[in-house]
């Protein structure tokens, strides 16, 4: 099976936030959990580097926008390592193969009678490239995202007629009710298609920095059609030259954010209707990461800088924090002060002193030889027992949810740790140490499923904190990297005591 996944592709107006990271994480959790079900993936992520954003961006900073674009695209290539994504490929919109192909679909689109020459009035944001409809133009003719004040701007440009596939939409989401989730997004995209449709504009006369509308080449073609359109290019050229990757593929699921769930959820499967391609899989609309109670954006200066979190807490840190922190899906805020919470209660204790007793326990008093041993109901049965872990990941999973998931396994940290208490194996390890056979049988019992509690948790851990679990299934001595069942192997390795995985926060170096 195949599961192919996207991020939005990011503007290069500016430096990555944790906005941005949070996308580019999110589509990494995914990416990872289906690969542990052995399924055939792809993940894509890029940059978006032509139309107004960008020129603007660099026409004040007195830059080309080629030049422009080239340095901050660094950035964004940065974040993706930086972040620990295991992206198959990195689009950017100025690569030429994208062009091209970019360019072979308008030129479908158009062949096929869905656009036309006119004039078009309207209300446009240039940081969100869009002319705004009526309902989304905020008090004082603002745009409600950036909050600048918009201009009627009028033009003489090629429209696509996105109103033909109002019909064609409807039936799409009538036959496909969670093709976009959550439902109240796909709500907001419906009543917006059932508000009406109307053409829109796909070309800019007056801006250069962009792709030639190929049977206009005076024009370029409006940004967001460009953008979109890096999903489907991208397939076509990421293997180097060799495979066209998009029959093994296509369709993909796209993971955004509301701000442009417009885009995604109309303009995208009308466009492709037009240029006669199947329409994507699904779209997973997240909400966003807030900091006193706004959304980080460039344009307004409140982002918190992910390379700076990551140097000093580690990628897993912040992967974990945000998931834990703000149910997916929904807004949330984010502080300094909530991260080093989580980072202390829940990644230190809960999880990293689990992992550290657990390993030293079976050094002291086993050599670090894992007993043989089978699943004990005291750990493994409902409610939250560990026989149950992976049926309920892969349902949350399934539901798109990365926080409820998250909580499944956490809620299996949490029985593992009170595990540790009832038992109590260092009562046993004394009366086993006075002859007591019975307490010697117990406490190998207790070491087996300690030692295989921890092995499944880790390994379901593994999209949310991959380097940590790294080290630890080195420690745990495990080979392997799929979803496992609780009691799937029966012990007889040798484990290895660990440095603690999330050591203390230096209070000296604390926000
Ligand atoms: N270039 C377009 C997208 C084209 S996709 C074909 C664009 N770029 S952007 O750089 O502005 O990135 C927008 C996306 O970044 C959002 O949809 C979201 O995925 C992510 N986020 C930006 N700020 C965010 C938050 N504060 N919180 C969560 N996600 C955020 O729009």
């Amino acid at each position: 099976m195949s599961y192919y996944v996207t991020t939005p592709i990011f503007y290069v107006n500016g430096e990555p936030h944790l906005g941005h990271a949070y996308s580019l994480i999110a589509a990494d959790i995914f990416a990872r959990h289906h690969r542990q079900r052995g399924e055939d993936v792809f993940f894509l992520t890029g940059t978006d580097e032509h139309g107004e954003p960008v020129s603007q961006a660099a026409e004040k900073a007195g830059m080309a926008p080629r030049q422009f674009a080239d340095l901050h695209a660094k950035g964004f290539q940065a974040l993706v390592p930086a972040v620990n994504a295991s992206n198959d490929f990195f689009i950017r919109t100025t690569d030429p193969r994208h062009i091209k192909r970019v360019q072979e679909v308008m030129q479908r689109v158009h062949d096929n009678g869905y656009v036309y020459e006119g004039e078009y009035i309207g209300f446009y944001c240039p940081r969100c490239a869009d002319f705004k409809t009526e309902s989304e133009i905020g008090p004082g003719h603002r745009c409600p995202i950036h909050e600048i004040e918009l201009t009627e701007e009028a033009e003489t440009n090629w429209f696509f007629r996105l109103s033909a596939f109002e019909e064609p939409l409807r039936r799409l989401y009538a036959e496909r009710p969670d093709w976009v989730l959550p439902e109240f997004r796909r709500n907001e995209a419906l009543s917006f298609i059932e508000g009406g449709l109307r053409d829109v504009s796909v070309s800019r006369a007056r801006l250069d920095w962009g792709v030639p509308l190929p049977w206009d080449p005076d024009q370029v073609m409006y940004v967001w059609f460009d953008a979109l359109l890096n999903y489907y290019t991208a397939l076509g050229f990421a293997d180097a030259g060799r495979a066209d990757l998009t029959g093994r593929f296509w369709p993909p699921r796209h993971i955004i954010a509301k701000d442009i769930l417009k885009f995604h959820a109309v303009y995208w499967p009308a466009l492709l209707m037009a240029a006669g391609i199947e329409t994507p899989h699904s779209l997973y609309i997240h909400g966003y990461l807030l900091m006193d109670d706004k959304k980080m954006s460039k344009s307004l200066g409140n982002g918190l800088d992910p390379f700076a979190v990551i140097e000093r807490f580690g990628a897993d840190s912040l992967r974990f924090y945000c998931f834990r922190e703000v149910s997916f899906g929904q807004d949330g805020s984010i502080s300094p002060v909530g991260f080093e919470a989580r980072y202390e209660t829940e990644l230190a204790n809960d999880f990293g002193n689990l992992a550290s007793r657990v390993l030293a326990m079976v050094e002291r008093y086993r050599d670090g030889f894992v007993p043989d041993g089978r699943p004990d109901p005291a750990v493994s049965e409902a409610p939250d027992g560990l026989a149950s872990l992976p049926s309920e990941l892969i349902d949350a999973f399934d539901n798109s949810e990365l926080s409820a998931a998250l909580e499944v396994i956490w809620r299996r940290v949490r029985r593992l740790n009170r595990y540790v208490e009832e038992s109590a194996p260092w009562q046993l390890a004394k009366a086993a140490d006075g002859g007591d056979a019975a307490a010697r049988a117990a406490l190998d019992r207790v070491l087996y499923n300690l030692v295989e509690g921890l092995r499944v948790i880790t390994l379901a851990l593994s999209p949310y904190i991959p380097q940590s679990v790294e080290t630890l299934l080195d420690a745990l001595a495990e080979p392997d990297r799929a979803l496992a069942e609780f009691g799937s192997r029966s012990g007889g390795q040798m484990v290895r005591r660990i440095a603690p995985l999330f050591p203390k926060i230096d209070p000296d170096k604390a926000a």
